[in-house]
């Protein structure tokens, strides 16, 4: 069976609830973008899977709606909401259509990990733009394209401290990690850094800040190689609409 994000749902779920230190700092940068106190602030949470973002969120105040389009990540996502309520709703959709979303609905929509997941970016820019209001803003964490390009690879342990091998920066696309416990075995679309960068600008997003944060200390125990290397891009934009 080939696998999409629908079919390693649960795996993701177990492997988040479990304790991940990647999904963890990808959290907290992301989170780090937004104000403390989120108080009567609308968001949208796109592509949230089982909701790690949107839960938190939900808890700072803000009123939160995380969308995926696989329903099994939706269930984990409800299931968490149900454990332990914080008010954050749920729903299947799809980050290119937002098609349960109102127009200038939203101050803010965030994106963890999934705009590189979107077969269409300029269809999601789109998307994202309608359900904002005027003003609203875009935090978003992809993969580091430079780094985390298709196949990237490392150097042998035994030759030393393992290097990032990165061969295929260039082939945008889908591809799919041979990796069968990578999370990247369900597949995900490679672009480049000038790629989102140039669409953002297109789609009449105000680049307001951009960072390569330096893995957490967690990150760094569970996977020394990573040292010295960014493992995502966090963007911050606000709508020019
Ligand atoms: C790496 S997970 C990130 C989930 C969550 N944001 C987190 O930080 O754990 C990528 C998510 O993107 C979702 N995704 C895939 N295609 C998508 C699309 N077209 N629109 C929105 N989300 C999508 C997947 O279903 C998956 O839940």
């Amino acid at each position: 069976m080939t696998d999409t994000w629908n079919t390693i749902a649960d795996w993701y779920a177990e492997r988040l609830r479990t304790g991940s230190a990647m999904h963890e700092f990808s959290r907290d940068i992301l989170l780090d973008c937004l104000p403390v106190e989120l108080s009567g602030q609308r968001i949208l949470d796109i592509g949230c899977g089982e909701g790690i973002i949107t839960r938190t969120l939900a808890a700072r105040g803000a009123r939160v709606m995380g969308i995926d389009p696989s329903p099994r990540m939706i269930e984990h996502a409800q299931a968490a909401e149900r454990n332990l309520p914080t008010g954050a709703l749920y729903a299947v959709d799809d980050g290119c259509t937002l098609a349960t979303v109102a127009t200038d609905s939203v101050d803010w929509v965030t994106a963890g990990l999934s705009l590189n997941n979107v077969p269409d970016l300029d269809a999601a820019l789109t998307a994202a733009q309608r359900v904002l209001s005027p003003g609203g803003r875009l935090a978003f964490t992809i993969p580091h394209p430079c780094f985390e390009a298709p196949h990237a690879t490392w150097t042998d342990a035994a030759q030393g401290r393992p290097r990032r091998v990165v061969g295929n920066y260039e082939d945008e696309g889908f591809w799919r990690s041979e990796n069968p416990q990578g999370v990247r075995r369900a597949g995900n679309q490679h672009r480049k850094l000038s790629t989102y960068l140039t669409a953002l600008i297109a789609h009449g997003f105000l680049l307001e800040a951009t960072a390569e944060p330096t893995a957490s200390p967690q990150v760094a125990v569970e996977q020394a190689q990573r040292a010295g290397l960014p493992p995502f891009f966090l963007v911050l934009a606000s709508s020019r609409r």
